[in-house]
């Protein structure tokens, strides 16, 4: 840019900040940094944090460096200057690597933070007074930044700042399930930015939102995996997305073929003793790094729904990771083995069958083998019990999957906020070892000393402008990184950083979007699956479909799991059923055998009742189904009427593209009720028969 451009774009990009409510597309999701109000608070800002120093000089640093003066610059209103030398800064960002930061004697502060973790606390360097965010490595120091503009979009105080944090998990992912060609399997957001061609520009978008929330690695193909993916062009591509997430702290993971072998590799066979197949898996490895010296490793989908597996060769899902598991090895990668498999010979509960295949396998895996287990035991249903492997399988590292897209949850028509159903999932006790033994224990690797540690969740984001389709999608996405991160944190809590930051402060608009997000995925059980009802769907996932009864497998139709007729409804999985209560240790199994001890949730789950069956609010069975699925339209209507009452008080184009929204999910809700309340009243009935 011409030098006597710079004053005039800068005067251009104040005016911009300040303008209140100007049309927005979603496109800067939540580092949109606004400008805060003129004011004492900001005179305050401004003088602490004006002028910066990053201590390293790298491509993390120059990164840190950039958003720093983008996000200071937006927020303050004033051009944020970067120093060269620590002395002359108000903000310093560093590492321990640094003498200034070294002289600062914190030593006992950094002990445990790891590479990731960092402080952010006042100091005094050449006598003057400082702010300082400094780390063990150049990942934490990168969050550290970004967790200091978090706190300024929070109009956070300084003044007395002291702040130690550090990830809980260290492998924090994102699934993309994106096709080589550019489709997105559940994708409900526009094309992938990854394929065919890699978008470069919006990589680092996407790359700079995840660092801001801690996100450290992306697996960028689908597990539906296509072999060509590790072929040398589309490694090249892999590797050229690998180097724009570098200086982000992100890694490349890919989804691998299990066939590979035999599709790409000229290979008789995939049998995962075969020496040849091992060899050429070692040596697809040692390709791969030296395309990519950071990848991060294979995930695979093997023997689940029609995918190449061990199993066609008579071996197990341990031998099919440990050749994987025994060629990464050597440079560090892991292999992220999905226990996504439901083979129908192994039990005819399909949600047990996960359990069944891999529980005995504990102990045989390598050690840089991860189990990737999803948060439920049938597929990302509105609600779902924790998976029963969670607690079970104590030699082996899970890895929870958790779907940010909303494949069953309404896509990105319906306005529901995930972090209470994940809350659910991750402070579910499973009483492994006694109470207090909850999930989050579990894949922190707390509970049973696991060194390796993460959760996987599959990504809501593609190329619309916005990003993940809603708007509201955005704060699932946000979430999932902040849950990654710390997952003892609370939905109401991020979803209030989240609404600051994406929307704005306003006192109303802030309580009224907590209240509709708190509230949104409750509502959306209410009107779609209530009382532990399940796939009540056909193909496309969306759609009511409860009288679905033909598909290719009978798990795959809702009639197996609802099993409405004549004598009751709902899926018995008590010891007189399916027995899937025994999956879980006491006292859940017994609990959950017992109707009157099984919580109303999770009623039809595990027990199939008479229709007359009296509930605790005094109703039938029956009444009950109907009068949540009519509270549920209801309380659609009132989050759409809640909505209403922002217009004004954000800007006029996100607040029309949400209304648009919860107006057709006020309709998809009518719908869900007309068909599901006609069915269910037929098969009780006996009508149609
Ligand atoms: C769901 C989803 C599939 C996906 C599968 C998986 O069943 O509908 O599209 O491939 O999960 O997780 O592997």
């Amino acid at each position: 840019m011409r030098a006597w451009l710079q004053p005039l774009s800068l005067l251009l990009l104040l005016l911009a900040a300040s303008t209140p409510l100007r049309a927005e597309t979603g496109a800067d999701l939540w580092l949109r940094y606004h400008a805060l109000p003129d004011g004492p608070e900001r005179t305050t800002y401004r003088r602490e944090l004006e002028t910066f120093a990053v201590t390293f000089t790298s491509p993390t640093g120059d990164t840190i460096a950039r958003e720093l003066t983008r996000g200071l610059t937006g927020l303050l209103g004033v051009r944020a200057r970067r120093a060269d030398d620590p002395r002359v800064a108000t903000l310093v960002i560093g590492t321990t690597a640094s003498p200034a930061i070294r002289a600062l004697g914190w030593d006992a502060a950094f002990k445990g933070l790891g590479d990731d973790g960092f402080v952010i606390r006042r100091a005094t360097i050449a006598r003057a007074p400082v702010v300082v965010v400094a780390s063990n490595g150049e990942s934490g120091a990168l969050y550290g930044a970004f967790h200091l503009l978090r706190l300024v979009q929070l109009r956070r105080p300084l003044d007395r700042i002291d702040v130690a944090e550090h990830p809980r998990l260290a492998r924090r992912l994102l699934n993309h399930w994106d096709n080589l060609d550019g489709s997105i399997e559940r994708g409900y957001a526009g094309r992938s930015f990854f394929w065919p061609e890699p978008d470069a520009g919006r990589i680092a978008d996407y790359a700079r939102a995840n660092a801001s929330i801690g996100i450290n690695g992306s697996v960028i193909n689908s597990v539906n995996a296509n072999p060509q993916s590790l072929t040398p062009p589309y490694l090249q591509k892999a590797a050229a997305i690998a180097a724009i997430l570098r200086p982000y702290k992100i890694r490349v993971y890919l989804a691998a073929n299990f066939a590979a072998p035999r599709a790409i590799g000229g290979l008789q066979t995939n049998d995962p003793l075969d020496r040849s197949v091992a060899a050429w898996w070692r040596a697809k490895a040692d390709e791969i790094y030296k395309l990519i010296p950071d990848f991060g490793g294979f995930v695979v989908k093997a023997n689940s729904e029609g995918q190449p597996g061990p199993q066609d060769y008579g071996r197990t899902h341990a031998d099919g990771a440990n050749v994987l598991a025994d060629a990464l090895a050597p440079h560090g990668g892991v292999v992220m083995w999905r226990a996504f498999v439901y083979n129908a010979d192994v039990d005819p509960d399909r949600v047990k069958r996960a359990y069944a295949e891999f529980v005995p396998l504990d102990g045989k895996f390598r050690p840089n083998v991860f189990a990737q287990v999803k948060n439920g035991p049938l597929d990302f249903q509105p609600r779902e019990p924790f998976h029963p492997m969670f607690g079970a399988m104590p030699k082996t590292p899970l890895m929870a999957e958790l779907q940010i897209t909303q494949e069953y949850l309404g896509q990105s028509n319906h306005l529901v906020y995930l972090a209470p159903m994940w809350k659910e999932f991750l402070d579910a006790d499973t009483f492994a070892r006694g109470a207090g033994s909850p999930v989050s224990k579990v894949i922190d690797g707390t509970l049973d000393g696991q060194r390796e540690t993460g959760i996987a969740g599959v990504a809501n984001t593609g190329l619309d402008a916005n990003w993940t389709g809603h708007d509201f999608g955005q704060a699932n996405w946000y979430a999932f990184g902040r849950l990654a991160w710390n997952p003892d944190l609370q939905a109401g809590a991020i979803a209030d950083e989240w609404i600051r930051m994406t929307w704005g402060d306003a006192p109303d608009v802030v309580a009224t979007i907590h209240a509709i997000m708190l509230e949104s995925r409750e509502v959306y059980v209410h009107y779609t699956m209530p009382l532990g009802l399940h796939h009540l769907i056909g193909g496309d996932h969306y759609a009511p479909m409860p009288e679905n009864a033909s598909a290719q497998r009978p798990d795959w139709t809702a009639v197996y799991y609802h099993h409405a007729d004549t004598t009751g409804i709902g899926f018995d999985r008590t010891r007189a059923g399916s027995k899937a209560v025994d999956q879980y240790r006491a006292p859940l199994a017994d609990r959950w055998n017992d109707p009157a001890a099984t919580p109303d949730e999770l009623l039809l789950w595990f027990h199939h009742l008479p229709w007359d069956y009296r509930m605790r609010s005094g109703r039938t069975l029956s009444q009950e189904i109907s009068e949540s699925y009519n509270r549920g339209v209801l309380e659609a209507q009132a989050l759409e009427r809640q909505w209403a009452t922002l217009e004004g008080h954000v800007d006029d184009e996100r607040f029309a593209a949400v209304s648009a929204k919860l107006h057709r999910q006020v309709r998809d809700a009518a719908d869900w009720r007309t068909k599901c309340v006609a069915f269910f009243e037929h098969a009780r009935s006996g009508a149609g028969k």
